[in-house]
């Protein structure tokens, strides 16, 4: 074994209480040892167990890589055309992910390899260290397959995301689409997969298609996150609630009762503010969310259309100017909340046990992620215990 030690931090956020102040469990003046690749030390300088090898923080602040929940990475093309459309007053809506399903299914499978390696390394070097990704823009059962087959060579989490839209094949049959996605697709899709999620919105599915694929999926053994109440009011998010999904995603049209549901459920509410940065819409209401008690995660909801950015700092910067985020809140959404949205105990913290991923910022606080927005603040990343960048 090989211990590593990253001396000289200035504030370290553990995002565990016991170890630091505060919910982000901050500790000054920090030190924080790795073995090969888990934490075996995070606390005071003056404690810290001797290593093999150190790193000298300079007084910078440390956080635990960023926990990216929730992207699309698996496409081709990109939809430059409806952004600049969009920007001149053009509303978004679901349909323009058929442009993205048209040049997927065109694309070798080295083509969209190629383009999922490029967009995993543009969010490592902006600190992401654990991040899932979906399957969506194929929509049929060897597309779809081929889609998930890719995801999981290169993302820590999978997710089988059949019901994007109803395929182009399926416009006059959405029944049959449905049938497709619990039934053939799925066959094909379960084996590389953890989750399923279902895009339960007008002009995508509706509740109670989306129970169906959902529970389709659960008794295969696919955990389920939802899609839920971005465009409109929905029965998404309670939906996710009733069926203990792990995440409801988006929650920007939310009632009373969704905010309940959310406050009293295990599911955690993921925000997404590139994607109402990028469609010019409505931010959902963190304030409102975490007041009422709920587990609020940051994401970037990475994709070609309505959120074409890879970086989680930008998030948290655009979560606290615009969704009424502390930036505190913030930090840890991005992290051991993104963290509890994937039900992962092993990442978002930095506590003996956990795996030793981190971002040094050079900056001498985790405030500056939302202080500096637009700055690449990350000078250095590991992940499970390894200089990546
Ligand atoms: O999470 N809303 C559904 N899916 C994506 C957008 C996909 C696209 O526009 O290509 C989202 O925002
Ligand atoms: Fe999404």
């Amino acid at each position: 074994m090989t211990a590593t030690a990253v001396t000289r931090i200035g504030s370290l956020v553990t995002n565990d209480p016991g170890l630091g102040s505060g919910p982000l469990g901050l500790v000054e003046d920090a030190t924080l040892v790795f073995e090969d690749e888990r934490v075996v030390w995070a606390g005071p300088a003056a404690g810290a167990p001797d290593a093999d090898t150190s790193y000298d923080a300079g007084g910078r602040a440390v956080v635990p890589g960023f926990v990216d929940s929730h992207s699309h990475l698996v496409f081709a093309g990109d939809r430059t055309e409806e952004f600049n459309a969009r920007m001149s007053g053009r509303p978004y809506s679901a349909g323009g992910i058929r442009t993205t399903v048209e040049a997927t299914r065109a694309a070798s499978d080295e083509e969209l390899s190629a383009n999922l390696r490029r967009y995993v390394a543009e969010m490592r070097a902006q600190g992401t260290t654990t991040l899932e990704t979906k399957s969506g823009y194929g929509l049929t059962p060897d597309q779809e397959a081929r889609a998930l087959r890719v995801a999981a060579e290169h993302a820590d989490e999978v997710t089988y995301l059949g019901a994007h839209i109803v395929a182009p094949e399926y416009v006059d049959d959405p029944a049959g689409y449905v049938a497709q996605v619990t039934g053939p697709m799925l066959d094909a899709c379960a084996p590389y997969a953890r989750w399923i999620d279902v895009f339960c919105e007008e002009g995508a599915f509706d509740g109670d298609q989306a129970r169906a694929i959902l529970t389709a999926g659960q008794a295969r053994g696919l955990k389920p996150r939802v899609h839920a109440n971005q465009l409109s009011f929905g029965p998404g998010v309670r939906l996710a609630v009733e069926l203990g999904a792990a995440s409801a995603d988006h929650c920007t049209h939310l009632t009373g009762s969704d905010v309940d549901a959310l406050a009293e459920g295990e599911t955690v509410a993921t925000l997404l503010p590139g994607c109402e940065f990028s469609t010019r819409a409505v931010y959902p209401d963190a304030r409102r969310l975490l007041d009422a008690g709920v587990t609020v995660a940051l994401s970037t909801d990475c994709n070609p259309g309505s959120s074409f950015t890879s970086s989680m700092p930008f998030c948290v910067a655009v979560a606290v100017r615009e969704m009424g985020m502390t930036p505190d809140e913030a930090v840890w959404s991005a992290t051991a909340g993104g963290a509890r949205a994937l039900r992962r105990e092993d990442v978002g913290r930095l506590a003996p046990g956990a795996y030793a991923d981190l971002a040094l910022l050079d900056a001498p606080s985790h405030v500056h992620l939302a202080y500096r927005p637009g700055v690449p603040l990350v000078r250095a990343v590991w992940r499970r215990g390894e200089l990546i960048g």
